[in-house]
């Protein structure tokens, strides 16, 4: 027999202390320590769960991890706090059955961690969706929010829960969360007001002045530092590991997440900070003329802010710390407070602001989180509850946390111990009775209604006459000083007399867990948890929402004289509900080991676990497990979760479940000693046999499966193979059809064709005898047509010669009239009409024209060259005359228009086109140049005056010409001027004379054909200025110059008119030597100027860029 199982691979020590070999304590607690050094904290005792405080964070908490546990056998994987919760959690799902799991152990043990790791665990495996996580993700951040008002660091804790907590989580039938319900049980609240050496108050106070901001922080009227406030213990103020500010950040956004509004959480933040400033308020005595001391309020400025906060009248609240109104038979009679009183008043109002904000926050957080249905819901219970404690110094709050766990223990032993025993009785089952330690008798010492400690102290609290603590302790004294577990120096148990380690004003109860000293001092008060009404009242008139709802008893209209129940009946009567729930569910129990008592990882102390180990019963619930069996279900469930697996049983077992499961294990061959068979169910000692059979089931219903499928494949192929068929038929009917018809329509069309061909035939026989016979018709109509034409035509002729006789007698009758009138009426016309009737239509004609040539003539633009066209071709000498004449005529006109410079400058244009026009081919390029004749302003310019003075005749034309040197060719800038006798050179830089040439004493100018500038001036041979030679220079403006300078010489008095020759060779005498200057018509190098080279001392080569 095989089993597959990972529980017993690689373990370390033994992983279910129901296997551990040989039992006792020592090993037992070996078996915890060599597991807890190997990073092994969880290991089991069936399937309960010991779980070690590892002091560091381990590598066991991932995603990986939550998907190997994921539906896996509870024994299958080594011992884990995921397979308790995925056990718990199919449970639920599969088997449809509540679940709770309770986390026991002491404080600091790792409860709370657990209870996260549950509940993270379920939330991961269960369903998902928008709405699902939505659920899960307010259920998982309810946490964060409950901690920083609930958890507190205490010396064995840092995050120490001081209240209870347990949480209902509900699911719907798919296993998907719904949503949950948490229930709180007593906060601690005298921490509001004090804390112990070394311990702090609720986080959230730190958190907020840590993590708050600035702003937020005046608008509470808070100060960062901690010193500044009286309910703040410095001493731990701040904790190693614990970053207060972060924290605040994550339950801000936890609140968030649960669903607070944004007043909400500032109105919880004015009421945490109004506790701070509560604090601060102190007292100082006033003497009364009666002798008592009043209290008054020391410094008023806390007491305003915090009123302020609240929205109270300050003065309500200062009047209330004064006096209190004590109401008795309908009279209302107010005692004034001493110093003592007030503060005890105002530590009450701390405690009872906070612990009541800190139910209405659970309260707030279950109407986030309710299940929206109201279908049936699976329960899953967390229990995470404060765990023992035993202080050095033990008050009221250890009593009722104490108490609680004892309680929690007489569940454990409830439910493992002593009824697996019963249970065995009851089915009949040999059995050997495990002797173990029922708590049930402490339960009773303090629970018992007539006699029981909390009744006592009921008791007490509401006897009238003075009651203290003392008394109270008298009266237990009295009461239960017989009782084994109850220890007083005071009771009648005369064993303790001597006890010193037993103080008068203490008593002793031998819980389960140890014995705990409880010192009676408080125990009344905070049983009363008594705020004076003058309180709750000052607190209901306040202007502020959240702080009206918490204290509705001070609500006027609602004066109830009736006492509040007290904190330690409240408290028994939610522990007697809490244990009735769990009763009705499936308990999976946690049980939290702390290793040391320094918070610390890798120590393993074993006194201390020891102890743990024999206070929570361990060893006990091994022996009962060894001693028992590891598994036991119904016969009925079992032999229809297991019948598969037999022939008989399956799939139907007709007789008894007990028979039928009998048969199944007989044919499956276990051995016997592996079942018992009770009454009502069947054991099964070994866990192994257990997955024996899962796994034989699971391969079972593999086959299953596979059978299913294959009949379901069978199935699903024979049906669609009939459905193949039934269409093949249906398809090949169609088809048929569709061919048969096919066939018809082609015969018909055949038919149709042979009948149109004999119709056509017989239709074409008839046309070609009707046509016969409509040819034979025809031509008989044609022949009596032609002879009818024949006849008509003749008789056509014959009237026609008849009329032309008649006409021709017509005619020669008129001919005749006409001769005989003319004869008769000539001596009545006149001579020559003919002659005047053409010239009048002439002139008709003619005076039409000339209108129309008025209305249609050109403009007086000389250059339109537009003409209305010719009426008449023999007007057509006369039109193009006309037109001539127009012509001269607007140009005439034009001309008598110009003043008299306009006029000369267009004789001068004139006169540059008779010398250049067609010659020159720099010449076009002049035409829109006007002539301005002085371009270097001679007589204005200073620079020239010596010049202009030189020149005693108008100056008729001043530019810059280069001079060409004979030598290199190239140009030398000269002034040129013009005057009516002679030319001039000089510098163009001084103005200075270089030559003074005559008119006279010029003969002739050379230019070439192209567009170049260069001019020659050539002088008469023999004459005073040929001495130096001939001039070469070169000028933009030359066809001006040159113009200028001929008509200048023209019109000089002695008419010594200056020729100008065109070529592009001439000669230049330069003093002795004749120089040819040669045009060529080239590209320059020197861009497209034009360039004077010298060839030799004969030749000056002008290269022109082409046109
Ligand atoms: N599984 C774990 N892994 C790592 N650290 C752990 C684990 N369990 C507990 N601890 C550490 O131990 C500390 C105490 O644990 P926890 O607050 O759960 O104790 P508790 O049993 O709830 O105590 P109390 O009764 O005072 O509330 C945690 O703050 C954490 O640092
Ligand atoms: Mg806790």
């Amino acid at each position: 027999m095989e089993v597959k199982t990972s529980l017993l691979d690689n373990m370390i020590g033994v992983g279910d202390m129901v296997l551990l070999e040989p039992l006792s304590e020592e090993s037992f607690i070996e078996n915890l320590k060599k597991r807890f050094d190997h990073n092994e904290i969880y290991t089991y005792i069936g399937s309960v769960v010991i779980s070690m405080n590892p002091y560091k964070s381990l590598p066991i908490y991932t995603a990986e991890k939550v998907e190997e546990y994921r539906n896996r056998n509870f024994y299958e994987l080594s011992p884990h706090i995921y397979a308790l919760a995925d056990e718990a959690y199919r449970s639920l799902r599969d088997q449809d059955k509540d679940q709770c799991i309770l986390i026991t152990g002491e404080s600091g043990a790792g409860k709370t961690e657990a209870s996260k790791f549950v509940m993270s665990y379920v939330a991961a495996v269960c369903g998902k969706g928008q709405e699902v996580n939505k659920v899960k993700e307010q259920l998982l951040q309810s946490n964060p929010v409950l901690e920083a008002f609930g958890n507190a660091k205490t010396v064995r804790n840092d995050n120490s829960s001081r209240f209870g907590k347990y949480m209902d989580v509900e699911f719907d039938f798919k296993g998907d969360p719904l949503g949950g319900v948490i229930s709180n049980y007593l906060l601690e609240k005298s921490r509001v007001v004090k804390q112990p050496r070394g311990e702090r108050n609720f986080h959230i106070f730190y958190q907020l002045l840590s993590g708050a901001s600035d702003d937020t922080l005046k608008k509470l009227k808070l100060d960062r530092d901690f010193s500044k406030y009286n309910y703040l213990s410095l001493d731990s103020a701040t904790v190693n590991g614990l970053d207060d500010a972060a924290s605040f950040r994550t339950v801000r956004n936890a609140m968030q997440i649960v669903g607070f509004m944004e007043d909400e959480v500032q109105s919880i933040l004015e009421l945490v900070a109004a506790v701070l400033k509560l604090g601060n308020i102190e007292f100082k005595p006033e003497s009364r003329c009666n002798g008592y001391d009043e209290s008054r309020v020391k410094d008023k400025n806390d007491l305003k802010e915090m009123c302020e906060l609240l929205g109270i009248e300050q003065s309500v609240l200062e009047r209330a710390f004064s006096f209190r109104t004590v109401e008795a038979k309908m009279e209302k009679v107010s005692t004034t407070l001493n110093v003592a009183q007030a503060y005890y008043a105002r530590d009450a109002l701390a405690k009872n602001l906070y612990s009541r904000l800190f139910s209405w926050l659970v309260t707030r957080i279950n109407e986030s989180i309710k299940a929206q249905t109201q279908t049936h819901k699976k329960v899953m219970g967390v229990l995470d509850i404060y765990g023992f404690e035993i202080f050095e110094d033990n008050s009221f709050e250890q009593f009722i946390i104490n108490y609680c766990n004892e309680k929690l223990q007489q569940i454990f032993i409830e439910l493992t111990l002593r009824e697996e025993q019963e249970e065995y009785i009851r089915e009949g089952i040999e059995w050997t009775n495990i002797e173990y330690f029922n708590n049930a008798i402490i339960c009773d010492l303090i629970e018992n209604n007539k006699n029981g400690i909390l009744a006592m102290l009921d008791e007490e609290c509401l006897r009238p006459g003075t009651v203290t603590d003392e008394t109270f302790l008298d009266k237990l004294n009295t009461v239960c000083a017989k009782h084994q577990h109850f220890e007083s120096r005071q009771s009648k148990n005369s064993k303790f007399l001597t006890d010193h380690s037993l103080p008068h004003n203490c008593f002793r109860i031998q819980h389960y867990a140890g014995k705990v000293l409880y010192r009676v001092e408080g125990f009344v008060d905070k049983n009363n948890d008594l705020l004076y009404r003058d309180l709750s009242q000052a607190m209901y008139k306040a202007n502020h929402s959240l702080i009206k709802i918490l204290f509705p008893e001070g609500n006027p209209a609602k004066v109830n004289l009736k006492r509040p129940p007290t904190a330690g009946s409240q408290f028994r009567g939610s522990v007697g509900t809490l244990m009735k729930n769990l009763l009705t569910k499936n308990p999976n129990y946690i049980r939290c080991i702390k290793p040391n008592d320094k918070k610390a990882a890798h120590i393993f102390t074993d006194s201390l676990v020891c102890h743990q180990v024999r206070y929570l019963g361990l060893m006990e619930n091994v022996r009962v497990r060894r001693a028992g069996y590891a598994f036991r279900q119904a016969y009925e469930p079992c032999l229809e979760r297991y019948k598969m697996l037999c022939k008989q049983t399956w799939p139907h077992w007709k007789g008894p479940a007990r028979e039928g499961v009998e048969v199944l294990l007989k044919g499956l061959q276990v051995p016997a000693e592996e079942f018992a068979y009770g009454r009502s169910k069947v054991f099964i000692r070994n866990p192994r046999t257990l997955f024996f059979l899962e796994e034989k089931r699971r391969q079972c219903l593999e086959d299953l499966a596979t059978l299913i499928q294959k009949i379901y494949r069978g199935w699903k192929c024979r049906t669609h193979f009939l459905l193949m068929k039934k269409s093949q038929v249906v398809v090949a009917a169609w088809y048929r059809r569709f061919a048969q018809q096919k066939k018809y329509q082609k015969i018909r069309f055949s038919t149709l064709v042979v009948q149109s061909f004999i119709r056509g035939w017989k239709a074409r026989k008839i046309l070609r005898e009707l046509k016969h016979k409509k040819r034979c018709e025809m031509a008989v109509t044609t022949i009596s047509a032609f002879w009818h034409g024949t006849q008509a035509r003749r008789e056509l002729k014959r009237l026609k010669e008849e009329a032309r006789r008649k006409h021709a007698v017509a005619v020669i009758w008129a001919y005749w009239l006409g001769l005989k009138v003319r004869r008769e009426y000539r001596k009545f016309f006149r001579a020559n009409a003919g002659k005047k009737i053409y010239n009048f239509t002439i002139q008709r004609i003619m005076q039409k024209y000339f209108l129309g040539l008025k209305k249609t003539m050109p403009s007086m633009s000389p250059i339109d060259k537009t003409w209305p066209v010719r009426p008449y071709r023999f007007l057509d000498g006369t039109h193009q005359e006309l037109r001539r004449i127009f012509h001269l005529w607007r140009c005439k006109k034009y001309r008598s228009q110009f003043t008299k410079e306009k006029k000369a400058t267009y004789e001068e244009k004139l006169a540059a086109s008779e010398l250049f026009k067609d010659k020159k081919a720099l010449y076009p390029s002049s035409v829109g140049q006007p002539f301005k004749g002085d371009y270097v302003e001679i007589t204005k310019n200073p620079k020239y005056q010596k010049l202009n003075s030189y020149v005693e005749d108008k100056v008729l034309l001043a530019d810059v010409v280069s001079k060409i040197n004979r030598a290199n060719g190239k140009g030398a800038p000269r002034i040129f001027l013009l005057t009516k006798k002679s030319l001039v050179l000089a510098d163009q830089k001084t103005g200075q004379v270089k030559a003074s040439v005559p008119l006279l004493d010029l003969s002739s100018v050379s230019v070439s054909t192209q567009s170049d500038g260069f001019f020659a001036l050539k002088l008469k041979e023999g004459s005073t200025s040929a001495a130096k030679g001939d001039f070469l220079l070169s000028s933009d403006r030359l066809i001006e110059i040159i113009t200028k300078l001929h008509r200048t010489s023209a019109a000089s008095a002695d008419r010594n008119q200056i020729s100008i020759d065109i070529s592009d060779e001439f000669l230049v005498q330069f003093k002795q030597d004749k120089v040819c200057v040669k045009f060529i018509q080239g590209t320059p190098k020197n861009g497209n100027g034009v360039a004077c080279k010298r060839k030799n001392n004969r030749l000056l080569e002008v290269s022109v860029p082409s046109p």
